[in-house]
């Protein structure tokens, strides 16, 4: 196997498992959750972040690793910088749903939290870009953009 086939194999792996956890963890949300439910929350989110680092490092790679297509070819593309974005929008609207079931995970496992209405959306929001991107990947591979 190549090393641009195997990049491109756990690109797409870690792309499931961001998908997966990101669907798990919206429905398991609850508008009020005991800890012990949040702490299972912040263990699927820590698996969430993990494979959103391991997309990243296999994304960089396949760029500038120098294994597959010149880095100019993504770099000088529009869609691809989009893509880049589109990222990091996902990677800021992550930060306080991990922050918040962190924190709340601790204490009495049967006390009731509140949750806020706006974590739901960022996941839904989260998992709306996380859609979108393959469609630019796929243009951008070809060229277009
Ligand atoms: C959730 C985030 C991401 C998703 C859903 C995603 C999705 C994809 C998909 C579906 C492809 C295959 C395109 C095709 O062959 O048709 C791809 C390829 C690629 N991705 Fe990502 N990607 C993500 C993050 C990143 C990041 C952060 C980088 C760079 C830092 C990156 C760099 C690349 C590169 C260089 C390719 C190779 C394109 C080619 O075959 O020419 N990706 N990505």
């Amino acid at each position: 196997m190549s090393t641009e086939i195997f990049l491109r194999y756990i690109h797409f792996i870690s792309i499931f498992v961001i998908v997966s956890s990101l669907v798990a963890e919206h429905l398991l949300l609850k508008p009020g959750m005991k800890r012990k439910e949040i702490d299972r929350l912040s263990k699927i989110d820590g698996v969430y972040g993990f494979a959103v680092l391991v997309v990243l490092a296999a994304g960089l790679t396949l760029w500038l690793g120098g294994h597959g297509k010149p880095a100019e070819f993504y770099s000088e593309n529009a869609l691809f910088q989009t893509k880049l974005g589109l990222f990091l929008v996902i990677g800021l609207l992550s930060i306080y749903p991990t922050v918040f079931f962190f924190k709340k995970r601790k204490g009495d496992p049967t006390e009731l939290v509140a949750i806020p209405k706006s974590i739901f959306w960022m996941i839904r929001l989260e998992l709306l870009l996380v859609f979108a991107i393959p469609l630019l990947a796929g243009l951008m591979a070809k060229g277009i953009g």
